[in-house]
């Protein structure tokens, strides 16, 4: 029996020695003190000895279990120490390593470029006001001296919501919002997003942006008019700037005309985003026809104005010399961070 167990000791220890991990040690354990083990083992055989002889074995075999468990436990506490030490310096976190810097976002170009119009124009004593996406037809066509026979209603150009509600095809009918709730003077600019069932390409989308702008006030003239949008195209573009007004006509204004700013893509030479001409059209203006003074309720013996459309996109693209229109609705963060 002492033999039996000195040898059971033996090859406790040599396999102790071995053990890397807590899952060895545990395998070693059952291996001598499970309901299996080689110790059971030596306590199942006991019933073949001689009554006599039997106390003194059990006692022999209690004093190895013992000590047996005691050499596992000790192993034990050496292995979770060591597994909890690599653990610590494997999840070791270096405090002095510099972070990964958040990426910040930038303003698009087209804000930018709408801020500093809005500047322009409330330096020089205008305010803010703005109107709704979805309008009455009355207010975008009706109060516009559009007519109802007129292309511009053509169900091609307007997104129609039912027979009387649109998306705006301009910020125009702001002008008509104003004129009835206000009393002149009136100086006022109205930015917005407008719709038009158009294609997707280099100079046109469905979506666009524009700014309108209505001063009402008695002895408003056409040089007040071209002496504001003039120093607008400075302020915008710099001294020297060129304008260039073409007569023209729209039903809410009379007389009219278009203004175009020399294309700074090409610098007059002609492309792609100018179509060759070398001017780009950036607005429409001209003095508030007295029929559209009369249906806002202002009276056109009393009081003139002049009003005045301008294309956001147009003059983002100017200002930057971007080529594409698309450019400014994809959100490509390689395109838009470089404008800061
Ligand atoms: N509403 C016009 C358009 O969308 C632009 C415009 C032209 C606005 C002349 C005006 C104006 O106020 O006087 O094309």
């Amino acid at each position: 029996m002492k033999e039996k167990i000195a040898q059971i000791e033996q090859l406790l220890v040599t396999e102790l020695a071995g053990c890397e991990n807590l899952q060895a040690l545990d395998a070693l354990r059952v291996k001598v003190l499970g309901k299996k083990g080689e110790l059971t083992a030596l306590l199942r055989g006991m019933g073949q000895l001689s009554p006599e002889e039997r106390p003194a074995a059990g006692q022999m075999i209690n004093e190895a279990r013992e000590k047996f468990t005691g050499l596992l436990e000790e192993k034990q506490a050496l292995l979770k120490k060591q597994e909890q030490e690599a653990a610590l310096k494997r999840e070791t976190i270096d405090v002095t390593q510099p972070a990964a810097m958040p990426k910040a976002g930038s303003v698009h170009p087209m804000t930018l470029v709408l801020n500093e119009v809005v500047d322009c124009f409330t330096g020089m004593g205008f305010e803010v006001v703005e109107g709704p996406e979805v309008e009455l037809d009355h207010y975008n066509f009706e109060l516009m001296n559009i007519p109802k026979n007129h292309p511009a209603r053509d169900a091609q150009d307007t997104f129609y919501v039912d027979d009387n509600i649109v998306l705006r095809t301009h910020t125009s009918p702001v002008q008509a919002r104003t004129m009835l709730t206000r009393k002149p003077p009136i100086r006022v600019i109205c930015p917005g997003r407008v719709y038009r069932a158009d294609e997707m390409d280099a100079t046109h989308s469905p979506v666009f942006h524009q700014m309108e702008g209505l001063v009402i006030d008695k002895d408003v003239t056409m040089a007040d008019l071209r002496g504001t949008l003039n120093a607008f195209a400075e302020r915008l573009y710099g001294k020297g700037i060129t304008t260039r007004f073409r007569p023209s006509f729209f039903p809410f204004t009379e007389p009219s005309a278009e203004v175009d700013l020399t294309c700074v893509n090409c610098h007059g030479k002609g492309c792609r985003v100018c179509k060759g001409t070398g001017w780009i059209e950036v607005l429409g203006c001209g003095m508030v026809n007295p029929h559209v003074l009369e249906m806002c309720g202002i009276d056109p013996n009393e009081y003139s104005g002049f009003a005045f459309g301008i294309g956001i996109e147009r003059i983002t693209m100017q200002r930057y010399g971007i080529p594409d229109l698309r450019l400014l609705f994809e959100g490509d963060v390689r395109f838009l961070g470089q404008f800061r």
